[in-house]
């Protein structure tokens, strides 16, 4: 939500932060600005409206040269997407270039306060305060940029992430971290700010972690971090293991088509090396000693979205394997009521971005109750990750598509390692119970290869449903999740009425819903696992059917018996019970992308939404 980037180098400091903001565009695309500093002067470019207004503004107004900038691509919270709410923010003095993502919560405050001292603010937004609490304090701290950070910090509450630069010193950029991400790129030419590392990685490969509350001064060579008070903190430096070209489409039309088709590998990544050579399940990272897991009563998974829809898959897994009761929660509920947590619960927070707020805010809360933490992760120094007790991260590769695919894959293959490690450790399976599970979960990226590679009959279904105006998703069992996480693609991508039920749950009111001719998504549960489960949803159908639904059912390899009740059938490979959403939610991933691109929508970005939710 919302992407900043600052450099200071040695290089032309426009084109880096452009093509920050290229990387960077799915964290909020209502407007896109920058600044640079130049003959003493600030310049301030910005659009409504995606990047490339920008670039266009650009082309026709051109900038100096100039080796320090800021950049920053908005999602909207306070004011619309104007250009005049596009960020740099800038002092009355047009002294201080300022650019954020969160939200300051007092900002009505500090802006009565601003305009009864005779400031007239431009915008209607929460940062632009900060420019001028910046040009005003200033002065009084001897024109120290990193102090006025701390004494204007001091004054913001809510959360912050803040670049800052001034005309009078163009060889320092200030930024300032507090609940939203930051980052340091440290390059040979030249260091970096950003919200994300794919903004720089193309420069450099080297960064370092910011930590909560924390202000970075940076320069062409140095960069010297503290906390809020001004004592200087040592940031943990770490190199990031993949390369620009991860963040770049490939050779696909769209980021979603890429990230769909990496799906075996980010799954075989994630399971590398943590299964050994007898099929054990060996999570040498997991920094939880095993005697406290053998020793908890309840797993508790707080997530978001679809990361949310991962953890209800693995309540169905760990549940089955060590019979611990799992609560899956979605996070932004979960600290507002009384849940029942404490030092005897694990805390399972799923997050790709690692930033959630909703997700950070609910760890946080089960911590400040003493519960045992585990981040499952797609983002290496992210905020959820530091702050648990231990992590595992998966091994998707960078998301850039605002649907999220491919982590949703690797949150169920990390969810499965962390249930069949319990069933380890608490001794609830036998041995040849887990080699065996291993051994399938081991083969799942060739499954969903299959599915790939035999995408073209839903393709074709979504083409010819392009009219529908609402369609429904069922599932029993795990195939549940999979019917929410198909409803929310469809949602996000192609803006459609789209909703997914436990198919029993239908008959207990949505079933009123069901007209002539409604496309019905039916995920049905293989008859090899549990026959009832198959049985009901063939009943199910039935009902959806008698009363005109036209039913699609995904259905695996051999299940004859599905043929009578479906209008059309969408196989699978044949998988066990447990793993069916990783091959069964493939095709709907693909139907909601074909419904989109049918529709002329922006896939990769839909509208109103962002890549990374750093607001609650
Ligand atoms: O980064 P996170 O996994 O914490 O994000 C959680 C959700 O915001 C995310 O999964 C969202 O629902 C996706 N856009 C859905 O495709």
């Amino acid at each position: 939500m919302c992407g900043i980037i600052g450099y200071v180098g040695h290089k032309q400091a426009l084109e880096i932060v452009v093509a920050g903001l290229r990387r960077m565009e799915y964290r909020g695309y209502d407007s896109a600005g920058l600044a640079v500093i130049a003959d003493g002067g600030l310049e301030v470019r910005k659009k409504a409206g995606k990047l490339s207004n920008l670039e266009q503004l650009l082309g026709e107004d051109p900038l100096p040269s100039s080796t320090t900038g800021i950049g920053h691509t908005r999602w909207a919270t306070h004011g619309g997407p104007t250009d005049r709410n596009a960020h740099p923010h800038v002092s009355s003095d047009d002294r201080i270039a300022v650019i954020h993502n969160g939200i300051i919560e007092n900002f009505h405050t500090l802006r009565t306060e601003l305009e009864a001292a005779g400031v007239q603010l431009e915008s209607e937004t929460d940062t632009e305060v900060v420019a001028h609490l910046m040009a005003h304090t200033l002065p009084e701290v001897g024109n120290s940029l990193p102090l006025a950070m701390q004494a204007v910090c001091s004054r913001l509450q809510g959360a912050f992430t803040l670049v800052v630069v001034d005309r009078n010193q163009p060889d320092v950029v200030v930024g300032a971290r507090r609940n939203s991400p930051l980052v340091v790129g440290l390059g040979t030419d030249g260091n970096f700010l950003a919200s994300d590392v794919s903004a720089f990685v193309a420069h450099t490969r080297h960064a370092l972690e910011l930590g909560q509350d924390q202000i970075v001064v940076m320069k062409a060579d140095s960069v010297v971090v503290t906390d809020f008070d001004g004592n200087v903190v040592e940031a943990k430096p770490f190199d990031i293991d993949w390369d620009a070209s991860a963040a770049e489409k490939g050779g696909y039309e769209l980021f979603m088509l890429k990230e769909i088709s990496e799906q075996p590998k980010a799954v075989a990544d994630s399971l590398l090396g943590r299964i050994d050579e007898n099929f054990r399940i060996t999570l040498d990272e997991l920094s939880i000693d095993p005697a406290v897991l053998q020793h908890i009563n309840k797993v508790i998974v707080i997530a978001c979205g679809t990361a949310a829809h991962a953890g209800m898959v693995a309540k169905y897994a760990i549940e089955h394997w060590t019979h611990l009761p799992v609560d899956v929660e979605v996070a932004s509920e979960f600290r507002y009521r009384d849940p029942i947590v404490g030092p005897d619960s694990l805390v399972i927070a799923i997050s790709q971005s690692g930033e959630t707020m909703d997700t950070l805010m609910g760890l946080r809360y089960a911590k400040s109750q003493g519960a045992r933490t585990l981040a499952i992760c797609n983002t290496v120094g992210s905020t959820i990750p530091r702050e648990s007790d231990a992590v595992i991260y998966t091994y998707a590769g960078p998301e850039i598509a605002v649907a999220s695919t491919k982590a949703f894959l690797t949150q169920i293959t990390a969810t499965f390692l962390v249930g069949l490690f319990l069933a380890q450790v608490r001794g609830t399976m036998f041995e040849d119970e887990i080699r065996g599970i291993l051994a399938d979960l081991d083969d799942m990226p060739r499954h969903v290869d299959l599915v790939l590679d035999t995408a073209e009959p839903i393709r074709e279904l979504a083409r010819s449903l392009a009219s529908a105006r609402s369609v429904l998703f069922l599932g029993r069992h795990v195939g549940y999740p999979v019917a929410l996480e198909g409803a929310l693609k469809l949602k996000e991508l192609a803006y459609m009425h789209a909703e997914g039920f436990p198919a029993g749950e239908l008959k207990h009111g949505p079933i009123a819903l069901i007209e002539e001719g409604i496309p019905v998504i039916v995920i049905v549960p293989s008859p090899k696992g549990r026959a009832v489960l198959h049985d009901k949803i063939v009943s199910n159908i039935q009902e959806v059917r008698a009363r005109g639904a036209q039913v699609i059912a995904i259905a695996e390899e051999g299940d004859e018996s599905i043929i009578p009740f479906a209008d059309h059938i969408i196989r699978i490979p044949a998988v066990p019970t447990l793993m069916q959403p990783l091959v069964a939610v493939v095709p709907l991933q693909i139907f909601a992308c074909e419904m989109a691109t049918g529709k002329g929508h922006d896939v990769d970005q839909p509208r109103n939404l962002a890549k990374s939710v750093t607001v609650e």
